[in-house]
């Protein structure tokens, strides 16, 4: 027996970086192993609403972050793995959301106004599409009838206008007959969003990141460049693992990395650099060998799939399948209790 069903989405952004890891695909490997139904979605109409002009790199893309999945330890067999442009049921039930939803609810998700913040856009120029984007999201989510949905902090309003539009629907065409939909609940990962190396907020774009398919030599250059204590000069100058907001240090990350990544020792860690009897030179060479370690796993799966594009092919074939076949099954339950057509090919009853 599935202890529920999980939907989750990414959208394509290439290689995945170690944040990405400890915020999400951990989290997928976790339950999967506690025997969750998972549905794990490549979001590729999602990347389009910010970046629909160049698409030149999305199919690349698209197969360089399915690759870093498995080798994260998403099983095939147990999991599926789909793109969301091969489900085309996601459009259908998108349109059919969008009657449900005014325009001055979907302005008010805090997402958008980040993103137009962000990426500086024009409150007045937002497509329709980028608007929309929660619809979309909303329809990947209960197309699989998911019960949860593990995400981060930033997408909560996301998984709450999704339960609206699912007791909405509910609602206003199952008066006479059981719910289509269940309202699912967002599912937040236990550790905090991991920095990236220079304390800013991780992002590939700044390269403040380390990638899960970085070697161990680039992971030591890498962390060797890390953000410690901007007062700890010399070796034994007492340092501040934790933040000091007084002083604008926003706190150590070989510190916080050490805290995910090697928890049992971390205390006594912080402890010895207080005291100024832990330099951050052979700290950071510690760190360095217990990320490479824990990497390892994930290095040699990754291989194993790089060097079989195919395999990778089939793999997401496979999912694109099995994810059409419940999302076929909802389209027909949704037509049904909406009183519309069932499409070319399909009998009518
Ligand atoms: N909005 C999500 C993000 O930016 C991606 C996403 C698309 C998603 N559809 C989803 C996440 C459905 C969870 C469920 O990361």
């Amino acid at each position: 027996m599935s202890r529920g069903r999980i939907l989750s989405g990414m959208r394509p952004t290439g290689r995945l970086h170690l944040g990405n890891f400890v915020g999400a695909l951990e989290n997928w490997v976790r339950l999967q192993d506690e025997g969750w139904e998972n549905f794990h979605m490549v979001a590729d109409w999602h990347m389009l609403t910010t970046g629909y002009e160049d698409t030149s790199r999305l199919q690349s893309d698209i197969h360089e972050m399915v690759v870093d999945w498995l080798a994260a330890g998403i099983d095939p067999k147990r999991s599926v793995i789909f793109v969301q442009s091969a489900v085309k049921e996601h459009a259908e039930l998108h349109l059919l959301f969008s009657m449900l939803v005014s325009k001055a609810r979907l302005e008010r998700i805090p997402t958008l106004k980040e993103q137009i913040r962000d990426l500086h856009l024009d409150e007045q120029t937002i497509s329709y599409g980028h608007l929309g984007y929660s619809v979309l999201q909303a329809a990947d989510i209960l197309l699989y009838r998911a019960t949860h949905v593990p995400v981060g902090e930033d997408q909560v309003p996301h998984v709450e206008l999704t339960r609206e539009i699912a007791r909405r629907f509910n609602f206003v065409y199952c008066r006479d007959r059981d719910p289509v939909f269940p309202e699912p609940e967002p599912q937040l990962t236990a550790f905090p969003r991991l920095r990236g190396l220079d304390g800013q907020r991780m992002s590939k774009s700044v390269g403040n990141t380390i990638l899960l398919a970085d070697s161990p030599d680039v992971i030591a250059a890498r962390v060797k460049q890390a953000y410690t204590d901007p007062k700890k000069i010399r070796a034994n100058d007492p340092g501040r693992p934790e933040a000091d907001p007084a002083d604008g240090h926003p706190g150590c990350v070989v510190w916080e990395y050490h805290r995910k990544f090697n928890a049992a020792n971390a205390q006594d860690i912080a402890r010895r650099c207080r005291a100024g009897e832990l330099a951050c030179v052979p700290d950071k060479r510690d760190l360095s060998g217990i990320l490479s370690a824990a990497l390892a796993p994930i290095r040699e799966r990754r291989a194993k799939y790089e060097a079989d594009p195919d395999l990778v092919r089939e793999i997401i074939a496979d999912g694109n399948a099995r994810a059409h076949r419940v999302a076929a099954e909802t389209m027909s339950k949704v037509r049904e209790a909406m009183k519309l057509s069932a499409p070319v090919g399909e009998r009518t009853r």
